[in-house]
């Protein structure tokens, strides 16, 4: 049986998206078989950033309406052997309740290692639906106050819904900014969120050059760190490397 993990934040644009994309194809190269999940309904992005917008006909609530076959909703990602996405529908309001999509993406974990949930910023309904009823989330923080003080909040709603294994992910991390004191190190943010960390992705503008080209991020130090965190996901004891060194 796979894992199912849901990809969550407080605050937007904080790199759910990144992550999910990201971790999915640094898992592959692992050799492992994953899904991605884009549940972000009526705002979906997986699809674009990973330059498959016109690959898709069927969405999640078709395949859960049973108006398409599972092949034609999950689409293999071109360029990243073993990583396939069904994308959210365009309009709200079409996702089912909170037990079937708990039903089918734990149905689809009898079929891949992985099934990554991309769910929305917030704890609003869409974050709800996405997170009730599954075991493991990974929380997307950038070191500023708001994205700190929303992750606490996260944290505290994951608790609530019966979420065991919450890991926090410290997206878009500028080391000359933490040196400068103008942003909170890594320890200040493990203080101040109370979430044990699972890795930590710097700042790269590959990231941004391949989200805008609609490519998976493959290379650079973002990719470095996102491979590190599958490999810990994994099971493999890979130190946390110190802030100055990320
Ligand atoms: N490590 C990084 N380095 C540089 N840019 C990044 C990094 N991670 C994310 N970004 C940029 O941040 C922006 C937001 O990323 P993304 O869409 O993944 O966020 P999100 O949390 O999914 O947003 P939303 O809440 O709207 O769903 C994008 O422009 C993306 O390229
Ligand atoms: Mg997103």
């Amino acid at each position: 049986m796979g894992k199912v993990i849901v990809v969550s934040s407080g605050k937007g644009g904080t790199g759910k998206s990144v992550v999910s994309g990201g971790l999915g194809t640094a898992l592959c190269r692992l050799g492992k078989k994953v899904l991605l999940i884009d549940s972000d309904e009526g705002m979906s992005s997986l699809d674009l950033i990973l330059g498959m917008s016109d690959a898709f006909v069927y969405d999640f609530a078709d395949l859960v309406h049973r108006h398409c076959t599972p092949a034609q909703a999950i689409r293999p990602v071109s360029g990243v052997l073993g990583l396939f996405l069904i994308t959210a529908p365009s309009d709200i309001g079409q996702l089912p309740s909170d037990k079937v999509i708990s039903l089918f993406s734990n149905q689809l974990a009898g079929i891949f290692d992985y099934v990554i949930i991309d769910s929305p910023a917030g704890v609003g309904s869409g974050f709800i639906r996405a997170v009730n009823l599954q075991k493991n989330a990974l929380i997307v923080v950038t070191p500023d106050p708001v994205s700190i003080r929303d992750a606490a909040r996260v944290q505290a709603m994951l608790g609530e819904l019966g979420v065991k294994n919450v890991r926090m992910i410290i997206n878009k991390f500028e080391t000359s900014l933490v040196e400068d004191g103008e942003l909170p190190n890594i320890d200040d943010v493990i203080d101040h969120s109370g979430i044990q960390l699972i890795g930590v992705i710097p700042n790269d503008v590959m990231v941004l050059r391949c989200y805008s080209a609609g490519i998976p991020v493959t290379s650079g130090r973002a990719a470095a760190a996102l491979g590190r965190i599958a490999g810990r996901l994994e099971g493999s004891y890979i130190p946390l490397p110190p802030a100055k060194k990320i």
